[in-house]
């Protein structure tokens, strides 16, 4: 039996990165066939269509069907991996209430189609920004019929690119590095901890105050360069590239969906799953934490110490989440 796959926002970029690999097998595995849903908006048909043609000249001997809809309820029908990635960005002038109400009147919908019409095993990522709160939105909107822990927003991307900015200041390969955290949102205020990351083995802190004369001067260089530089990684990204993170984005939603299925092995990776109270997030708050999967389904780890310093940067990232969620609360739609 095939899998299927819904991909929302199927027309823009990050699904053009997406639809190859997930269609090559990347994503579910070399066993596993899979049926493709691109679902799009009006405008977004074409090129919906047009990568649709494009998968279809590929012949992926794994890719059993592709259906292009603007109908969310047939976008959503028997859907098992739902990876929602179209969204509504930021216009100019547009204040962060208009922009959470825009996305509220996509993600409630949806969600409502999830509940209506995917199958009763199904999964979501929400990769549209505001992710955290998008997801929030959409479970509220497909409970009670979906259990809410169905859904989860994508901070893997955070997470890797902490990775790989480790990788190169150590001079490792990036396989080596584990214990790696993304806490808080998928925003410029999220925290990446390097406090319980390991690098071939060894402590990451250690090594740091080796590289940087000192436990001092390397706690300045996380504090100075190593948290903004992965938070506000995408902004480089668009200034060096003249386009938003796209490839690397689309490659951090396939490993999250691969390695929740396939499980982690006990390593950690990073993604925002609901809270139900973990390190005192309040409950239902779609948070990201270190977490780890045996394959049914991203698990938090839990135990972990965190510093005051580590505390109040986690505690100011949650803070912009309930004031997200407040927000969509004030419209009405959770
Ligand atoms: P894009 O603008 O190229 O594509 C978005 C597509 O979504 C368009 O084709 C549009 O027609 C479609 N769309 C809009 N509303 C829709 C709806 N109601 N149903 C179905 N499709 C709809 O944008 P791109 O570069 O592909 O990025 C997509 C989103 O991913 C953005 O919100 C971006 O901010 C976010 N993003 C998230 C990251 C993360 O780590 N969570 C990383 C990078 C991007």
């Amino acid at each position: 039996m095939a899998t299927t796959v819904t991909v929302t926002g199927a027309g823009g970029q990050i699904g053009y990165a997406l639809l190859f690999r997930i269609a090559s097998g990347a994503m579910l595995g070399p066993d596993e066939p899979l049926r493709l849903r691109l679902l799009e908006i009006p405008q977004g048909m074409r090129a919906a269509e047009g990568a649709a043609l494009e998968l279809q000249d590929c012949a992926f001997p794994l890719l059993a069907d592709i259906e292009v809809t603007d109908d969310p309820r047939v976008g959503f029908d028997g859907c098992q991996v739902g990876m929602l990635v179209g969204a509504r960005p930021r216009g100019p002038g547009m204040e962060r209430a208009d922009l959470l109400a825009a996305n509220a009147g996509i993600f409630g919908p949806q969600g409502a189609a999830i509940a209506a019409s995917a199958a009763s095993d199904v999964r979501v990522v929400v990769v549209g920004n505001p992710a955290n709160t998008n997801a929030l939105i959409a479970a509220a909107s497909a409970a009670p019929d979906v259990p809410a822990d169905r859904f989860t927003a994508l901070t893997r991307l955070d997470h890797d690119r902490a990775i790989g900015q480790l990788a190169a200041t150590l001079e490792v390969g990036a396989g080596e590095i584990d214990g790696v955290a993304i806490w808080g949102n998928h925003s410029a205020t999220q925290f990446p901890d390097v406090s319980h990351a390991t690098a071939a083995g060894r402590p990451v802190l250690a090594l740091l105050a080796e590289r940087h004369s000192g436990a001092e001067a390397a706690e300045r260089w996380l504090d100075d360069e190593f948290v903004p530089r992965v938070a506000r990684r995408g902004a480089e990204i668009i200034e060096v590239r003249g386009s938003s993170s796209v490839a690397s984005a689309a490659n951090a939603a396939i490993a999250h969906v691969r390695d929740e299925r396939a499980g982690t092995t006990g390593r950690w990776v990073s993604a925002a799953v609901v809270s139900h109270g973990e390190y005192g997030v309040p409950d239902g708050i779609v948070c990201s934490y270190p977490v780890t999967s045996d394959g049914s389904g991203y698990r938090v780890v839990e135990g972990l110490d965190l510093d005051a310093r580590a505390r109040a940067r986690f505690d100011a990232s949650v803070a912009e989440l309930v004031a997200e969620r407040e927000a969509v609360q004030r419209l009405g739609v959770v």
